[in-house]
């Protein structure tokens, strides 16, 4: 029968089974190479820095993240796709976040959203999960919260920064979140977190003890090279291979050997 898309339920029961693999998508084609190998495609809103050259996730739109929803989902047959909420498009209220998720869902045909937050967005994730729409939770690093947190550095080392994490991710959980991303997080508390809560913890920068993980796929692909956290291993190198590859054409088209007979149209005589 046709091939269906894991549910934001099946990801939940992954826990305890088998570590749960994910990778942020941006386009049809990347989708399409990804999802065979994954569990979950993340449309993360990462997407502004990776594909749109921004210093920071905050200027990222709901119509960006909906085109690239969509492109994703042409290309995603098996794994669940969640789209990132982007700033500003959820924090106002527990309506602005409703109207917003459900545009996403019915733009797109996803199958949730993620937002990042954890005490003060917890009335919202109840909001909307107990009306139709899986969350995916984000706590630790919040790159929304960049220009007030000032910065991308690894969380949950001091008592207090743990004890807010901590918390976080338990009010994220009870509010019905179906998984959490934990990011930039000390390997002792992403472990604790992990064993304590009900519901799968992906981590990015958050130790192997987290029920999954997650990368930017530019970052594990050696695409997006502006800046390498401790967290990311390049699966591959693609960067220098674009570079060549366009050396080569420009070299073949100043030397006119591209395009050959082979690639041309003639019309015979
Ligand atoms: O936007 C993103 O890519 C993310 C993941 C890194 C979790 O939120
Ligand atoms: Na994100």
């Amino acid at each position: 029968g046709a091939q269906r898309r894991l549910s934001p339920a099946a990801i939940t029961a992954l826990k305890g089974e088998r570590p749960i693999v994910s990778l942020t998508a941006y386009t049809t084609p990347i989708a399409r190479l990804l999802d065979p190998h994954c569990d979950l495609l993340l449309v993360g809103d990462s997407l502004g820095m990776v594909l749109y050259g921004l210093d920071s996730t905050v200027c990222v739109t709901m119509e960006m993240m909906i085109a690239h929803g969509q492109a994703v989902m042409r290309g995603a047959k098996k794994s669940c796709v969640i789209v990132d909420l982007p700033f500003g498009s959820y924090q106002e209220s527990r309506e602005q976040a409703f109207r917003n998720a459900a545009r996403i869902l019915k733009e797109t045909g996803c199958d949730g959203v993620k937002l990042e937050g954890g005490e003060e967005m917890a009335e919202t994730v109840v909001f909307l999960t107990s009306r139709g729409i899986p969350v995916f939770g984000h706590v630790g690093l919040m790159p929304q919260q960049v220009n007030t947190t000032g910065g991308y550095r690894s969380l949950g080392r001091s008592d207090k920064e743990a004890a807010k994490i901590r918390r976080d991710a338990r009010a994220i959980t009870e509010a019905g979140a179906f998984a959490i991303v934990i990011e930039g997080t000390v390997e002792p508390l992403a472990r604790e977190i992990t064993e304590t809560i009900a519901i799968p913890t992906i981590g990015i920068g958050a130790s192997p003890a987290c029920d999954g993980q997650v990368l930017v796929s530019d970052d594990m692909l050696g695409l997006f090279n502006d800046f390498k956290p401790r967290f990311v291993k390049h699966f591959a190198e693609l960067a220098p291979i674009v570079s060549k590859a366009a050396e080569e054409y420009a070299r073949e088209v100043k030397e006119r050997r591209f395009p050959g007979p082979e690639h041309t149209f003639q019309v015979k005589k």
